[in-house]
């Protein structure tokens, strides 16, 4: 019945990062304050306030049977909420952490709320790299649910304005570090149990972790259509802007598709590196938005590019260049593909 509720509307303060005590103040009453991380921005709350944690799904407007990721400033606090840690996981958090690696460990009975597992025995833990977020957990004192800061479904924020767009008057504040460096969530890799599976690729990659815990089964957990997800985000539309976007694989010929948009009754986003932007004639009404010079470049800056052209009636396509998807490409590549709920641009098409 919960999620009847209304949350309050309030004007949502923007912190700077000298106000970190105030935020801290904000959390301990038991309000939502958005933070940077290195990958994207999180809607925080104090992980032990059930009501708090409450308040984050009404925010988001996010089901409630989708767990949140509890961050962490220390291995300490993991032990306080895991029923074990695994040699293995010990491992990885030595290696990755502070770092875009989240683990999911078995909880300890009764150590945190049903609203933040999503009834699971199971949680999320992450240590950011982002030491205002480190700091502002420390000055809490509690652990801090964070599911990325954005409108359930939309693409995740990536700055503060992004976050403010989505959530001015449904919070209390957001600290304000600028774009975050990685710009997609981190890797989710479950480690509750036998196997260790990768949920969700991230910047950390499978040859990463295998690095650390010796080569394992760490195939790419993918849902099949009559599955129940084991990531139960995975399940949901994600990082959708409100026009079509086109996959625009690796090979195909940009004038073709510079032709396609300029067949258009309408304006087309155009998201591609420097070299093409550079050397093509681009029809008036394609809008141009630059990846930067690489994959990571790319992987920084698409959900801000996707956003941008929401705010742009106009635009009712967007076509957007594929990478190779190994290595942080895969995590480009799983968010490119599910933004565009898998439509691939098709030459064949363009006569
Ligand atoms: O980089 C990130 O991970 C960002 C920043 C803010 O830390 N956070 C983030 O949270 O992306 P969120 O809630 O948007 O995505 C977390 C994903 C969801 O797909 C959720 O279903 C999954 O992790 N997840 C969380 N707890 C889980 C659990 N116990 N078992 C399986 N999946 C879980
Ligand atoms: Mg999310």
């Amino acid at each position: 019945f919960w999620r009847r509720r209304k949350l309050e509307r309030m004007n949502t303060k923007i912190y700077q990062l000298n106000q970190i005590d105030e935020a801290a103040a904000a959390l301990k009453r038991g309000e939502l304050v958005a933070f940077p991380t290195e990958t994207v921005y999180g809607l925080g709350a104090d992980a032990t306030n059930e009501a708090a944690v409450k308040n984050v799904y009404l925010a988001k407007g996010r089901p409630s049977d989708n767990p949140l990721i509890v961050h962490v400033n220390s291995v300490a606090m993991v032990e306080k909420y895991a029923a074990e840690i695994p040699d293995n996981a010990r491992k990885l958090m030595k290696a990755f952490w502070p770092g875009s690696l989240t683990i999911i460990l078995k909880i300890k009975k009764g150590a945190l709320s049903k609203t933040v597992t999503g009834g699971l025995d199971t949680v999320a833990f992450r240590f950011p790299d982002c030491q205002p977020t480190l700091d502002l957990i420390g000055k809490a004192g509690v652990p801090m649910v964070g599911p990325s800061a954005n409108t359930s479904g939309k693409p995740s924020p990536t700055t503060a304005q992004h976050v403010y767009h989505d959530l001015n008057g449904k919070i209390t504040g957001i600290l304000d570090n600028g774009p975050t460096r990685v710009g997609v969530e981190s890797t989710v890799l479950d480690m509750s149990t036998d196997t260790p599976v990768i949920l969700r690729p991230g910047a950390v990659t499978k040859k990463d972790i295998e690095s650390v815990i010796g080569l394992i089964d760490l195939n790419h957990h993918k849902v099949g259509k009559n599955e129940i997800p084991k990531a139960p985000g995975m399940k949901y539309k994600h990082y959708a802007p409100s026009a079509q976007v086109y996959i625009v694989d690796d090979g195909t010929d940009w004038t073709t598709v510079a032709k396609w948009v300029s067949e258009q009754p309408f304006d087309v986003g155009f998201m591609a590196t420097e070299d093409v932007l550079k050397g093509l004639n681009l029809p008036m009404n394609a809008v141009q938005f630059s990846l930067g010079k690489n994959v990571t470049d790319a992987s920084a800056r698409l959900f801000d590019g996707l956003r941008e052209f929401d705010d742009q009636p106009n635009v009712k396509a967007i076509v957007t260049q594929a990478f190779p998807a190994h290595d942080l490409g895969g995590a480009y590549m799983n968010r490119l593909n599910k933004s565009a709920g898998g439509v691939h641009f098709d030459p064949q098409q363009v006569k």
